[in-house]
């Protein structure tokens, strides 16, 4: 049978991230995949967690399988830290959720439990979107759709065309929307426009889904779900998928939730059975260790408090690796990079072509995506002077 198996091309992002770490070169610099990195170039684990993990360390009596809809004090916590305690204290019976393998099995799981519903609508992702939504809705069975978002002419959303394509999004719909931080652009919707679109998904009758995968690392852990807590307040049905890879650091723990916020508590017990239902025929059982971590750390004051001062440093260190960068290459260039400053998370599209792109690849050892977008938190003082000249030579 493998005889006649067909070799498949190596992953967009993971494929690159892999060549990098091939490369012999010793002054390669690798801004692929979206991992927070610090000044020595190391993915770090957070404090909190740490402290967590030799408390787990300890206490731990068994490794029996956690409960299938996920580990309960992990569940009351992100779904706080989510959803948030306003919308909660309305809709708290409304709410369903089920733990997930990363915020990919949440998209998975949520993307299940909406092709259950029986919908014939779409689900409506942006232009361009993480690649990996692709295949994680239309292996569920749905369709996708397409809406316009960033214009790479003004290196921001293209909130008119947006909002034109969506007009025709109706009942039965589904339009997946990146909570913040958009992967790969990192060009966010504002206030205003978040506003719009909750207002059009209540009017015209799509259901929102929210990929949440970089809470905190845009400005702040409440003000990155401005957008969606306005969507909570005003529409019927929302669909989440959380991930604490990024702002937990819990990558390879897969620690994720897809959330329902439905009509009323009927509702909510249907979407965790469903969730569970396909959890259950795909991968069985949730992994314990990162919910574990992750409940202790959202559940205790203290290793909260320490978790949060982290990550509000990370997103500081971010913005301001942003503004430096912005300088630099406007120093170097004459040209305008301010909107490296503007936009919010780890991502921006430099705005290079694909051979442009290979060509810092190949002749400096820069590593980006072929579409030019970067990692902005993979850069720091030993590196961006070398990225700055890289970019400069083929401009
Ligand atoms: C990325 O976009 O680089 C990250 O979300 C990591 C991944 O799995 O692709």
């Amino acid at each position: 049978m493998f005889e006649e198996l067909p070799l498949l091309p190596p992953d967009s992002i993971l494929g690159l991230a892999a060549e990098c770490r091939a490369d012999p070169n010793p002054d390669k610099v690798d801004l692929t995949i979206g991992i927070y990195m610090d000044e020595s170039g190391n993915c770090p684990v957070f404090n909190a967690v740490r402290l967590a993990q030799r408390q787990l360390v300890d206490e731990e009596q068994t490794k029996s399988y956690i409960p299938p809809q996920g580990d309960p004090q992990f569940i009351e916590g992100l779904v706080e830290l989510v959803v948030g305690s306003d919308a909660l204290g309305v809709r708290s019976g409304n709410v369903g959720a089920v733990q997930a393998p990363g915020g990919c099995g949440a998209v998975r799981l949520g993307a299940e439990v909406l092709k259950a519903s029986g919908t014939k609508g779409k689900v409506w992702v942006s232009d361009p979107t993480w690649p990996v939504h692709v295949p994680l809705i239309t292996s569920s069975g749905l369709e996708l759709g397409q809406y316009r978002y960033y214009d790479p002419a003004t290196h921001g959303v293209d909130f008119a065309a947006m909002t034109d394509d969506l007009a025709a999004a109706g009942t039965g719909d589904i339009v997946l929307l990146h909570g913040c931080c958009h992967n790969p652009s990192g060009a966010d919707l504002t206030p205003e426009q978040w506003r719009e679109i909750a207002g059009m998904a209540a009017s015209q009758g799509f259901t929102p889904m929210v990929d949440l995968a970089y809470q905190g690392f845009g400005e702040g852990l409440d003000t990155d779900v401005y957008g969606l807590r306005c969507l909570i307040e005003q529409v019927p049905e929302v669909v989440v998928a959380a991930s604490l890879s990024k702002n937990m650091g819990l990558y390879r723990e897969r620690t994720g939730m897809a959330i329902f916020v439905g009509p009323n508590s009927r509702t909510a017990e249907a979407t965790v059975s469903q969730a569970k239902a396909a959890a259950r025929r795909i991968y069985s059982m949730p992994p314990a260790h990162g919910a574990l971590l992750a409940g202790r750390v959202l559940g205790d004051p203290v290793l909260r408090a320490d978790w949060e001062a982290e990550l509000t440093a990370m997103c500081v260190r971010i913005n301001g690796l942003r503004l430096e960068f912005q300088k630099r290459l406007e120093n170097a260039t004459g040209r305008d990079f301010g909107f490296i400053a503007k936009e919010k998370g780890m991502f921006s599209f430099l705005g290079l072509s694909e051979e442009q792109a290979k060509q810092v690849r190949s002749e400096h050892g820069l590593y980006m995506l072929n579409s030019s977008r970067i990692n902005i938190a993979s850069l720091n003082a030993g590196n961006m002077d070398r990225v700055v000249a890289a970019v400069t030579s083929v401009l």
